[in-house]
């Protein structure tokens, strides 16, 4: 297990498509969500929730939403379907992070939403911490109502991000990160 420092130093992202089984058995499953779950949460309002993709569910959900591309393209090729297909079933895991953020009379909906960031960027760390790697991402059709309805969501919930997990074939490039000195200040008084 990496020194969390050097985990939280090191960490990047890898293409869903360079990540393959295994996956985090269902004992780790269970670390992961209990890590994911140990976050800020102003008012104890859990204003998030996490969904399992794997196996042939990760197929079923790409049927939908290929459905759903196909009534908006009806031109589209057939690989290009096919694609959107596959669209959950690149990695051999993939966690849908849901924000159940909602009016509340004291704690503002953006801190909800945040606890939901929060949620997923520890699901992330604990996935490298048990030896295996992640992509925190969303396209379209976590954007798509059509979309989450199909996948169960209820109308007030979003999707903070499907984050794929598995083993990476490769390690990935790093990318710049951003100067400290552009984004950390000190404030004068
Ligand atoms: C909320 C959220 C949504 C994202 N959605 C996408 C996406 O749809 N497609 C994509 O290529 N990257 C997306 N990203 C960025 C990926 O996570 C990207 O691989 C990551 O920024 C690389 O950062 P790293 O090098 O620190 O791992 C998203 C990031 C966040 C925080």
């Amino acid at each position: 297990m990496p020194d969390a420092l050097q985990l939280l130093q090191t960490r990047r992202s890898v293409k869903p498509v360079d990540l393959v089984a295994p996956a985090p058995s269902r004992a780790e499953l269970d670390t992961l969500f209990t890590v994911a779950s140990r976050v800020p949460d102003h008012g104890k309002l859990t204003p998030w929730r996490f969904i399992i993709f794997e196996g042939d569910a990760r197929c079923a959900a790409g049927d939908k939403i290929a459905a759903i591309f196909q009534a908006d393209h009806p031109d589209a090729k057939p690989e290009h379907v096919d694609f959107e297909r596959t669209r959950l079933a690149r990695a051999p895991l993939v966690v849908a992070v849901v924000s159940r953020a909602a009016p509340h009379v004291k704690i503002p909906e953006w801190e909800q939403v945040l606890s939901a960031g929060a949620a997923a960027m520890n699901l992330v760390h604990a996935t490298y911490a048990l030896g295996y790697a992640a992509n925190w991402i969303t396209e379209w059709y976590a954007y798509d109502r059509r979309v989450l309805d199909a996948l169960g969501l209820a109308p007030h919930e979003r999707i903070a991000g499907f984050v794929h997990i598995g083993t990476p074939v490769r390690p990935s490039e790093d990318r710049p990160r951003p100067p400290l000195a552009e984004i950390v200040t000190r404030f004068g008084g």
